[in-house]
C-alpha cells in the first residue's frame, strides 16, 4: 500500500467513511484514527500498530454536544474541566453507551473521549458523521509521533493517508482524567499540567501505578520506549560512569560537553517547560536514529508539564527483565 503525506481534508473524510484508517495531527501527538463506530475500522487500527486488544482507544469529537451520544453522563466536575480545557489535551473517562464497540474499550465501562485542539483534524471531525477512534500513531510500546514524518517513517505501506499538520505544539500525549472512589483521579499526565487541573476541581487523586500488568497499557512500566537504553539521573555523574559509551544527552536547558556535540540535545534553552515538551519526543527519536548508544537524560523540575516529562523519561527508561 502506498502512503500518501497531504493536507487534503476531504481525501482523509472520504477514506474515513470508506472504513480506512488515516493519520490524524493533533495538538498533542498525531492519531491513527478510525470510525468508533465501525469494529472494522478500528480493528485495522489494531493491526497496522501492533497494538495488543487489551489496550483502549481515545474517541475524538469536535463538540462537547457530540459526547452526550456516546456517555451516559458527565459527572459535574469533569464537565466542569471539559468546559474548561476542550478543546485540548484533555481525555475524559466517561460511562459508555452501547454505541461504542467493545473494541474500542478492551470491554471496559467506561470510554476516553477528547476534543483535540487542531484546526484541520477538527474540520475534519466535523465533516464526518462518526466519532474517530485513535491511538497515537507509532508501533506499540515506541515513542509517539509529533510530526508527520514521524508517522510515516514507522507506518508507511501500512496506511493509505497522512494529513499533515506539522509539528504538534504541545508535544505530548493527552492528559487522562476519570472518576475513582466518586474522587476525581488522573490516569496519565500529559500535556494538561496537574496546577491547571487543581486549579479548576481542587484536590485530585492519582492512580498511575505501572507494573508490567496494569488495568490500562499507558500505565504500562514500560511504554513510550526508543529501542536504545535511556538512564535518567544526574548527567554529570553519568558521563564519568559510562565513558566508554557513545553517549547521547536529553538535557532541559543546560549545554553538557560530550565529544560530539550534536548528540546533545537540549529541550529549551531558555528554560520553557512547554518548548521542552514540544520537544521531547523528537530528540528522542533523533538520539534513536543516531550512532549513540546509551541516552542520558536529566531528571526534570517536577513542575508543570515537568511531570509528564518525567514520567515518559522512566517509562521510557524501564528494563522490563531487571524489575
Ligand atoms: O493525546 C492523546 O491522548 C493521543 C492523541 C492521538 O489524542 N492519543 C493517545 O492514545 O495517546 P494512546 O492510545 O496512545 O493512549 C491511550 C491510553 C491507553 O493506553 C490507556 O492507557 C488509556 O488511554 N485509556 C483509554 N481508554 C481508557 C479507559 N476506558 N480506561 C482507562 N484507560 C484508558
Ligand atoms: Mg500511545
Amino acid at each position: 500500500m502506498q502512503t500518501v503525506i497531504d493536507t487534503n481534508i476531504a481525501a482523509a473524510a472520504n477514506l474515513l467513511i470508506t472504513g480506512e484508517v488515516v493519520a490524524i495531527p493533533t495538538e498533542t501527538v498525531y492519531g491513527l484514527a478510525g470510525n468508533a463506530y465501525n469494529p472494522k475500522a478500528v480493528a485495522k487500527i489494531f493491526e497496522a500498530k501492533n497494538r495488543p486488544y487489551f489496550d483502549p482507544l481515545i474517541v475524538h469529537t469536535f463538540d462537547l454536544s457530540e459526547v452526550y451520544q456516546m456517555v451516559t453522563h458527565i459527572p459535574e466536575p469533569l464537565l466542569k474541566l471539559a468546559k474548561k480545557y476542550w478543546p485540548g489535551p484533555l481525555t475524559l473517562l466517561l460511562e459508555k453507551k452501547d454505541i461504542i464497540p467493545d473494541l474500542v474499550t478492551s470491554g471496559l465501562p467506561t470510554v476516553g473521549i477528547r476534543i483535540p485542539n487542531q484546526p484541520q483534524t477538527l474540520e475534519l471531525l466535523s465533516k464526518l458523521k462518526f466519532p474517530l477512534a485513535a491511538p497515537s500513531a507509532n508501533p506499540f510500546g515506541y515513542v509517539s509521533p509529533t510530526s508527520a514524518e514521524h508517522v510515516f517513517n514507522q507506518l508507511h505501506g501500512k496506511i493509505p493517508y497522512i494529513l499533515d499538520g506539522g509539528k504538534c505544539h504541545v508535544g505530548l500525549e493527552s492528559t487522562i482524567v476519570g472518576m475513582h472512589d466518586e474522587k476525581v483521579t488522573i490516569f496519565r499526565m500529559g500535556g494538561l499540567s496537574l496546577e491547571e487541573i487543581e486549579a479548576t476541581v481542587g484536590k485530585v487523586n492519582s492512580h498511575m501505578k505501572g507494573g508490567d500488568n496494569p488495568a490500562a497499557p499507558g500505565m504500562l512500566s514500560s511504554h513510550y520506549a526508543p529501542h536504545k537504553s535511556i538512564i535518567v539521573g544526574d548527567i554529570a555523574e553519568n558521563l564519568n560512569k559510562y565513558d566508554t559509551h557513545k553517549i547521547g544527552i536529553i538535557s532541559f536547558k543546560k549545554t553538557y560537553i560530550i565529544p560530539d556535540s550534536k548528540y546533545c540535545c537540549i529541550l529549551s534553552v531558555t528554560g520553557n517547560m512547554n518548548e521542552a515538551a514540544q520537544h521531547l519526543f523528537s530528540a528522542m527519536r533523533y538520539l534513536d536514529n543516531s550512532e549513540v548508544d546509551l541516552i542520558l537524560a536529566e531528571v526534570f523540575p517536577n513542575e508543570g508539564l515537568g511531570r509528564a516529562i518525567n514520567d515518559r523519561l522512566q517509562r521510557a527508561a524501564y528494563k522490563r527483565n531487571e524489575h
